[in-house]
């Protein structure tokens, strides 16, 4: 009983993740000294750019970490707005022309995506997406005392957005944005132009905002290229002009810089939002740190001279998507798993389950096969739908093309194993954390 204390409604509306539960347990594991591949989480091992590194160093031997301004380095923003100029630039695709001002720098797509919620909504109000989602975006509406709501998308269509009407019939008096991520987590769709259009109409409609996650903008893993909604076009000036207004941009360096534990994010808007969304920043976490900045800054002006970095990254996650895709093909035929068009995960679903939660704790805690086991994430954490997702799991590309193998055939000798568990009736799992 949690009441006694006198919490906040708020923090007890809020629930632990269970992909951190999976964690949890997944290193109790790992003490006891079995060898646990943790495809629950997306945390890429592919090493960071070695420019950071260099530019961390030289900055800490000054002797010095100080505060830094709430709405970030301008070295930073700067620098992050070239690079966003650059990615359209270079692929010669008409962009939204970012500048310094429309820069807000963050702890982390996290922060991000919680202080633009806090900026916009008031208690009650909603925020619109699409099922399946990442679900941390829950949490962080429920900090500002917002409620989210999911229009659903199906793997069987490919996760396409419905039509417009279908949509509009969740969009409410009390909604405030929808959000769309794209390359998706966990779907690793990336929406056409023609859909993002789509959810471009209805906002212009509705006056609400359009908020567009894309942490995952440089994690193509097939021909497909995203489509920012940076690079909307309405064809109509007053239209655009509504638009800009409207439009909030996500990003972080956690992905595709592989520098998750640099908690590092960016809002991206007109200057009016930045500066409300920035005295968010100055009125919980004051300021991000100085340090890290600077060592990012030199990330991001590396990429820029030195695309490799970038190119060689969609290659490691290609050839980890095709191994696993052929490792699916061979140990478990019977499945359904749409090759993700982007991003680094992969949506598997198991016909034969009503529900996987079970199995995919068998497999951690009961189950391994030379010492060896998988973490997965059950699927429907992910879908704001009780009834939606239940027979599907969700692994991240996290590992070599090699091991993405091993842990596919892992999950096929688990599910033989936990068959016969299932007849025996030996079921008894240790007590989730
Ligand atoms: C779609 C999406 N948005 C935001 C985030 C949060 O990223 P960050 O590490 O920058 O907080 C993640 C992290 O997994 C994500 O998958």
């Amino acid at each position: 009983m949690t009441n006694n204390y006198n919490f906040s409604d708020r923090v007890e509306w809020l629930a632990p993740s269970p992909i951190r539960k999976m964690m949890a347990i997944a290193k109790c594991l790992q003490e006891e000294g079995k060898t646990v591949y943790e495809l629950n989480i997306g945390q890429p091992d592919v090493p960071f750019i070695e420019d950071f590194k260099d530019a961390i160093c030289r900055k800490a031997s000054e002797g010095r970490a100080s505060y830094s301004p709430y709405i970030g380095e301008k070295f930073l923003r700067e620098t992050f707005a070239r690079y966003l100029n650059n990615y359209f630039g270079s692929r010669k695709l008409t962009h939204l022309l970012v500048d310094t001002d429309n820069v807000l720098v963050t702890m982390g797509a996290s922060h991000a995506l919680s202080n633009t919620f806090l900026a916009i909504c008031n208690p009650g109000d909603e925020v619109l997406t699409f099922d399946p989602f990442f679900s941390p975006y829950r949490g962080f509406l429920a900090v500002a005392n917002g409620v989210m709501k999911a229009c659903p998308t199906k793997a069987e269509n490919g996760f396409a957005l419905p039509s417009e009407e279908e949509i509009e019939k969740h969009i409410t008096s009390k909604t405030k944005a929808i959000i769309i991520n794209s390359p998706n987590n966990p779907s690793g769709k990336i929406y056409t132009q023609e859909e993002m259009e789509r959810v471009a109409r209805l906002c212009l409609k509705h006056d609400i905002y359009f908020i567009s996650d894309e942490v995952y903008r440089e994690m193509i893993l097939g021909d497909q290229q995203p489509y920012s909604v940076l690079q909307l076009d309405m064809k109509d000036e007053k239209l655009n002009q509504r638009l800009m207004d409207r439009i909030i941009l996500i990003d972080s360096c956690s992905k595709s810089f592989s520098l998750c534990g640099v908690r590092i994010g960016f809002v991206v808007a007109r200057k009016p939002i930045i500066d409300k969304i920035a005295l968010v920043n100055a009125h919980t976490v004051a300021c991000v740190s100085d340090l890290l900045q600077y060592g990012l800054a030199s990330a991001y002006d590396a990429v820029l001279s030195k695309p490799d970095y970038l190119n060689e990254l969609r290659k490691t996650y290609r050839d980890r998507l095709d191994a696993t895709m052929e490792a699916i093909k061979e140990y478990l035929p019977n499945v359904l798993a749409p090759r993700p068009a982007g991003a680094f995960y992969l949506m598997v679903k198991f016909p034969e389950f009503d529900d996987i939660d079970e199995f995919c704790h068998y497999m951690l805690e009961k189950f391994n096969m030379g010492g060896e086991t998988v973490a997965v994430t059950p699927a429907k954490t992910f879908y704001l739908d009780p009834s939606a997702g239940k027979n599907e799991i969700r692994i991240a590309l996290v590992v070599s093309p090699e091991k993405m193998r091993r842990c596919i055939q892992i999950i096929s000798e688990a599910l033989k194993s936990y068959k016969r568990y299932k007849t025996a009736g030996k079921i008894n799992l240790r007590k989730m954390l």
